[in-house]
């Protein structure tokens, strides 16, 4: 399988095939520079205008989980401008989920460079950095504590804020009409909840922390109709703006996405403007099976 092109251009005109009024988004893939690691944490509460340009760039990222571990992306480099929608697709095992998580600053990056609004994540504080990214999880975790503490981990918001962020995802009344509301305990929400009543819960809480940069790992099982509604109008409303990096199982998702990157073994193999990529015979992107639906 061959590397997106160096250096190639592609303009993004994607204004066309949306209904919404979006702006088109360029991105240009692959580049090489020297990299470097150094520099001096600061404190970005005070200065987050990284976080609201949205532009992510990683520049020939390796990273692994564990000092002894196997690289797990090997050289990585992909360059997306704010404000794009951005698909990551590949077999199980490939590393979409790595890419995310290495955007958040989560995994050991032996090689290269990540940066997040023109900023290398290496010299954010990386509380700040997180704080800076909604993260919707590929299954959301069930750690102790209560639905509250899960949507707010912080405890900075109020339960108004709290529930407000629910009602966007259509989940306000299920929460209130539990018997301990917020308080309910994320273990009883196995019983309590769907699991795509689950997801919703992560999408509030990225909604809750207005990040202009998004990363969604769509859960590989099938999800219900109404949670796929809900994300679908969280896309286009509160993140019309922002960046959004998405796992993609499904065809329906990619469909919907500017930008598509078709990983393999822990390499991107192609990128490029996703209608592009599913109308060109022999495109990786056409080549792999995704879920339809
Ligand atoms: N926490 C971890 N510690 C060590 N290795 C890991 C960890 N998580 C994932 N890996 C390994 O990294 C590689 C990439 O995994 P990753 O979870 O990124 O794949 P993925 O593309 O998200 O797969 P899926 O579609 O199944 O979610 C795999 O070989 C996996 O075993
Ligand atoms: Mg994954």
């Amino acid at each position: 399988m061959e590397h997106a092109p160096e250096g190639d251009e592609l303009s993004m005109n994607t204004e066309s095939d949306r209904t919404t009024s979006r702006p088109a988004k360029p991105i240009a893939p692959a580049f090489n520079l020297a990299w470097h690691m150094s520099g001096e944490k600061e404190d970005k509460a005070k200065s987050v205008e990284w976080a609201k340009e949205g532009s992510i760039e990683f520049e020939d990222v390796s990273a692994k989980y564990l000092p002894n571990g196997d690289v797990v992306l090997k050289g990585v480099s992909l360059r997306v401008e704010g404000g794009s929608r951005v698909g990551v697709v590949g077999r199980t095992g490939c590393g979409k989920s790595t890419l995310l998580l290495t955007l958040q600053n989560m995994t050991i990056v032996v090689k290269g460079v990540v940066r997040v609004g023109g900023k290398q994540i290496a010299d954010i504080n990386t509380r700040t950095l997180r704080g800076n990214i909604g993260v919707v999880q590929q299954e959301v975790r069930l750690a102790n504590g209560t639905i509250r503490d899960c949507i707010d981990p912080y405890g900075q918001h109020s339960d108004d804020a709290i529930l407000g962020a629910l009602e966007e995802v259509g989940m306000g009344s299920d929460v209130r009409s539990l018997p301990l509301g917020l308080l309910t305990e994320l273990t009883d929400t196995t019983r309590l909840l769907s699991a795509g009543q689950r997801q919703l819960l992560g999408i509030a809480r990225a909604l809750l922390q207005s990040a202009r940069i998004v990363v969604l790992d769509e859960p590989s099982s099938s999800v219900d109709e109404w949670t796929d509604a809900m994300v679908q109008g969280v896309m286009a409303s509160a993140w019309r703006e922002a960046t959004v990096i998405m796992v993609a199982h499904r065809l329906s998702t990619v469909a919907d996405t500017d930008v598509t990157i078709v990983m393999d073994e822990g390499r991107v193999v192609e990128v490029g403007r996703t209608r592009d990529l599913l109308n060109r015979e022999g495109s990786e992107l056409s080549r792999l099976t995704l879920n339809s639906g």
